[in-house]
């Protein structure tokens, strides 16, 4: 998510490590700050917005130091201002430390640190890490040990990386779960969080991997395990061109984002289902409000729209809620009748989206509560809503909305089940979901291998002149998507509508030159489904089923299959299949040649209505 860089050696490590930083522009950020070390401190300056703030405070005087670390923010607690960027110092400013990733613990240490009288200048999770590693070095030994001691207490997925006055011509660098690169040089050493940034420095770098500790000096890199022993340095040689690095060897971002997923999936999680199992959400309306509440409008556009169609599925079904999920653009046009007692839930990964900004305003103007699910911290959406749920999904670059889209519906899932906690709805078993939620990622990193198997589909039906996408229940929302997701990248005419609608219309646009995309996750209904499947083959369309590993009724009849792995849930099962439709409209573009991160006509954030 942030972007990370560091830097020990002869040259002038100020504008290295700020040069590090520009080569990671593309990850997103919003805040931006370095730390060097001065004659007798650590000077820390850091600037919210574009990087070009930071770095007009840097050119504004002659400046230079041989070893620094800067950080660009993509911001998870708090705003991205001056204040919440990093660097952080500790108490006494001995430290300074940069963090990529989530201290999921860091409230109960904010507390403990506070009743020992320590001061925080920021709403960060990072500053009570640099707080921590500290209070370590003040019990003694070097920094290294006391990131190795610190590290112990912290909990969450990180990369940590440090500097302390004490010895200037050293970083230490902490990884648990979040990456972290070491790049070694000719009498230098480096650091980032990705390996574009070290490229034009050195080809020689050096993963770090999970629950290591990095010394990082000029004359050599050492790698510890969490009790202190040295583990070997294994270089690797990196022959990518920049372009491609930048893309972590993916060919596109939308590729790198669909297989992220399951990343995505727990980062999503994280902090907000606590050790005994219960989901915990922060920021939302205090518990009464929710007996309160009788009716939820979802107000989006696009992929987000989509999304919100499953979070229709999940109140209705698990809470029974009355929802409905309305286009930004026709709700603020369509003069609604909004209860004073609704909720009105505003999806976008954005947060900048016109149409929804302005859904938002007419609710506020009514005085309806307002929730935002959203990705970017510190967007419009985000400031303007009562209350927001953040997606936690980093940066997303492609233009298709991909990983965003999984967050949104997991964020609907996680609401669903915290109202269901709240008011203890009959039925609802949420320790069972909140099994099946923690074993989602598993369940996506085994759907990502769906790729190989949809690809050799790709090759056999990529000149078709229109594309079904069809389903029932969950499935058919995410017929919409996958539909969205063709013709957005590949330009390939699409029809999307329930499976059951096809002979009330749709069907007269059937023939041999056609293909329809069924979606059958779910067991109880795939009968239905089959009948449909019969009708689309009969008019001589080339059928392609997406079903679950335990389907024996759809391998019967299908033209082509993709099986995804089951889950104890359909409505999860239906989230999953959502990774081999994004696979299908991905290599049907690449098949046809077409432009796929930045398709014809359409910008990542629709700032005009
Ligand atoms: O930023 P938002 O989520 O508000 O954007 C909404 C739509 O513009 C967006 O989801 C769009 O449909 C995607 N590019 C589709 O892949």
């Amino acid at each position: 998510m942030c972007g990370i860089a560091g830097y020990v050696g002869p040259k002038n490590a100020i504008e290295i490590v700020f040069d590090q930083l520009k080569r990671l522009e593309y990850r997103g950020y919003d805040s931006a700050g370095i730390a060097y070390l001065a004659d007798d401190h650590i000077e820390v300056i850091k600037k919210a917005g574009k990087l070009s703030n930071l770095g007009d405070v840097l050119l504004s005087e002659q400046r230079s130091a041989h070893s620094a670390i800067a950080h660009s923010r993509w911001a998870t607690h708090g705003a991205p201002t001056d204040g919440n960027a990093h660097p952080h110092f500790d108490e006494h400013e001995d430290i300074a430390i940069i963090h990529n990733g989530i201290i999921e613990n860091y409230h109960e240490l904010r507390e403990d640190l506070l009743k020992q009288g320590h001061h925080f200048y920021s709403q960060t999770d990072t500053e009570i890490a640099a707080h921590v590693i500290g209070d370590e070095l003040g019990k003694g030994g070097n920094l290294e040990d006391a990131v190795r001691r610190a590290v112990k207490k912290l909990r969450g997925a990180f990369a940590l990386v440090i500097v302390s006055k004490k010895e200037p011509n050293k970083i230490v660098a902490a990884r648990n779960a979040s990456p972290l690169v070491l790049g070694i040089g000719c009498g230098e050493s480096m650091l980032a969080s990705d390996i574009p940034a070290l490229l034009p420095y050195t080809r020689d770098v050096v993963v770090m991997e999970e629950n290591t500790i990095a010394v990082l000096t000029e004359e050599k890199i050492e790698i510890l395990d969490g009790e202190g022993r040295q583990l070997p340095v294994q270089p690797q040689h990196i022959e990518w061109d920049l372009a491609s690095a930048e893309r972590g060897g993916f060919e596109h971002f939308m590729l790198k984002e669909i297989h992220e997923q399951p990343k995505v999936i727990t980062q999503t999680l994280s902090g907000r289902i606590d050790s005994k199992g219960k989901v915990r959400l922060d920021g939302v309306f205090s518990d009464h409000v929710w007996a309160e509440i009788d009716r939820v409008n979802i107000i989006s556009c696009g992929t987000a729209y989509h999304a919100g169609l499953m979070g229709k599925h999940l109140f209705e079904k698990l809470l029974r809620l009355p929802t409905d999920v309305y286009y930004s653009s026709e709700f603020r046009y369509g003069d609604p009748v909004l209860s004073p007692r609704s909720l009105a839930v505003f999806v976008s990964q954005s947060g900048e989206t016109a149409d929804t900004l302005a859904a938002l305003k007419l609710c506020k103007s009514r005085r309806i509560r307002t929730l935002g699910i959203v990705n970017v911290i510190g967007s419009s959406i985000a400031r303007e809503c009562d209350r927001t749920l953040f997606t936690q999904a980093g940066p997303e670059i492609s233009v298709a909305s991909t990983k965003a889209y999984t967050a949104q519906v997991l964020v609907f899932a996680l609401l669903a089940l915290h109202i269901a906690q709240v008011q203890e709805t009959p039925g609802v078993r949420v320790d069972e979901w909140v099994d099946e939620l923690l074993r989602l990622s598993d369940l996506a990193e085994d759907a990502l291998s769906t790729e190989e198997a949809v690809k050799a589909i790709c090759a056999k039906v990529k000149d078709t002149s229109l594309a079904f996408f069809l389903g029932r229940g969950a499935d058919a929302s995410l017929a919409l998507e996958g539909a969205l997701k063709l013709k957005e990248i590949a330009y390939i005419p699409t029809q999307e509508s329930p499976a059951g609608e096809m002979k009330h219309g749709p069907l007269a646009l059937v023939d041999e030159s056609v293909i329809a995309v069924f979606g059958a996750t779910d067991a109880s209904i795939v009968d239905k489904v089959i009948s449909n499947v019969r009708e689309v083959q009969a008019r001589g369309g080339t059928v392609i089923g997406v079903t679950t590993t335990e389907d024996r009724a759809m391998e019967q009849v299908t033209d082509l299959l993709v099986r995804i792995p089951k889950s104890k849930f359909e409505f999860l099962s239906a989230l999953l299949s959502i990774i081999p439709l994004q696979f299908f409209a991905y290599h049907m573009a690449k098949l046809r040649g077409c432009e796929i991160d930045q398709p014809r006509n359409l910008a990542k954030s629709v700032t005009v209505e």
